[in-house]
């Protein structure tokens, strides 16, 4: 088991590179298979997400390998639709594979999908966006069993814009003779980028970042390299980090247009953040001064991914804050742990009032999701004293290295894989 040792007080300054997006990068792999030729993907971060999903697609018979920082896909030797239970079961991403499979093979089996503790997280829109194509679906042992010899363009509506649906049917149509339109599609820039990709293959796809997408099917794409949007949501949570300590932050290739609703909260919280030579520069008060409310929703709402960072901001800054979560059903897990570190936070439903302390006290807390665990690195480096993050591997699901990148802006944070108690002082 890792752990993260951190020694708070630190104000982080100085300057930090974003890498692609994860939540851009997992659909644009599970993309990859929709062309016989090489793709090749730059500057992909070295995530877990992704590495399963790389092993999903050498399970399939493709060729996934890491080259020169970036990632080579090949799906010519394409073999198989039967998604393997041991990484389906890890990363729920793994569902995206659905639309690819029956684009390609017209077929596919895969387990029901994890993910985070977050919520159910059902994929019932993903199977009725994919019925609403002709796919055929059955329950089997556990596995959906889908057959996709009677697909066809048509109109889909999603009751609900969910990202990963909105994905799914995308990359299920690309190939189908006639024109597919998504109505109320996902609007997220993920979803940009990989209508953009597939555009770059030959694809034929408007609309994408509206609520209705038209997908003109073609007969085949081809091999491209591409580069990925830069991560918001890692940008957001470095912003976080120096509004949190009282820093000054400059984060290159974060893109202003992508992080506008965070961007204005960390404003109204008092932090100055501007664009510079391609990124973003943030420079924080001495204390920040409570958010009056915050409703987490679809883009362009303010992010889901972001609500955990905040709440932790928000323990800290002068005021009451309320954060209303509206895209996941349980996603407050990480206010426990911010309950031990002295933050008073009352919780009813989906929504959460906070009232800022002064300062919060370092403890050994755990991460209970991806984001939350971020939410908590954040506590402790603004903490009174030194804490312990452990159960890491959730954090490194969706940061490359987050050690390092708070290391470089002046954090004091280790490490610690084989686990030595001096590093542990007894709860202050
Ligand atoms: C994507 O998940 C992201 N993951 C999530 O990021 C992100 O929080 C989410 O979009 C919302 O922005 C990836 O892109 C890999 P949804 P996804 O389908 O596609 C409900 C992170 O931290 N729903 O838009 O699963 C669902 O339960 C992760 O990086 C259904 O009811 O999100 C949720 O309440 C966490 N039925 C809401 O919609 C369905 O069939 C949003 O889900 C699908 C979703």
């Amino acid at each position: 088991m890792e752990r993260f040792w951190i020694c708070g007080g630190k104000k982080l300054c100085g300057e930090v590179q974003v890498h692609g997006a994860k939540n851009a990068i997992l659909p644009l792999l599970a993309a990859a298979l929709l062309t016989d030729e090489q793709v090749y993907f730059e500057d992909v971060p070295d995530l877990c997400d992704i590495r399963s999903m790389m092993e999903i697609l050498r399970h399939l018979g493709c060729r996934a390998e890491r080259e020169s920082g970036g990632i080579l896909v090949e799906s010519a030797g394409m073999d198989g639709c039967d998604m393997p239970d041991k990484q389906c079961k890890q990363i729920r991403s793994s569902i995206f594979l659905l639309g690819p499979l029956l684009a390609k093979l017209r077929c596919a089996k895969v387990p029901c999908p994890g993910g985070c503790e977050i919520g159910l997280r059902p994929i019932d829109l993903h199977l009725k966006g994919l019925r609403m194509l002709g796919v055929h679906i059955q329950d089997v042992e556990g596995k959906l069993v889908c057959r996709g010899e009677n697909m066809h363009a048509g109109n889909v509506y999603l009751d609900y814009p969910s990202v990963g649906a909105t994905e799914n049917v995308i990359m299920a149509s690309v190939l189908l003779p006639g024109t597919t339109v998504i109505h109320n599609a996902a609007r997220e820039p993920e979803i940009v980028d990989l209508c953009r990709f597939i555009n770059r293959m030959g694809g034929r796809i408007r609309g994408s970042g509206s609520q209705v997408i038209r997908i003109d099917g073609v007969k085949r794409l081809y091999g491209v390299t591409y580069k990925a949007i830069p991560d918001r949501i890692v940008a957001g949570t470095l912003l976080c980090a120096g509004a949190v300590t009282g820093g000054q932050v400059r984060i290159r290739d974060a893109q202003f247009s992508n992080l506008l609703p965070v961007i204005d909260k960390l404003t109204e919280m008092g932090c100055d953040i501007k664009r510079e030579k391609g990124g973003l520069i943030l420079r924080a008060p001495g204390r920040l001064c409570a958010f009056s409310n915050l409703q987490t929703s679809p883009h362009p709402g303010f992010p889901t991914d972001m609500q955990s960072q905040m709440l932790t901001l928000a323990t800290v800054a002068d005021g009451c804050s309320m954060i209303t979560e509206n895209v996941f059903e349980s996603r407050y897990a990480t206010a426990g742990d911010l309950l031990r570190m002295g933050a008073d936070i009352r919780i009813a439903g989906r929504t959460a009032v906070v009232r800022g302390v002064e300062k919060l006290t370092g403890a050994n807390v755990r991460a209970r999701d991806l984001r939350g665990g971020a939410a908590l690195v954040l506590a402790a480096l603004c903490a009174r004293g030194e804490s312990t993050v452990t159960n890491i591997s959730l954090i490194d699901r969706g940061y490359d290295k987050m050690e390092c990148m708070l290391a470089s802006l002046g954090a004091q944070i280790k490490r610690i894989s084989d686990f030595r108690e001096e590093h542990i002082h007894a709860d202050p």
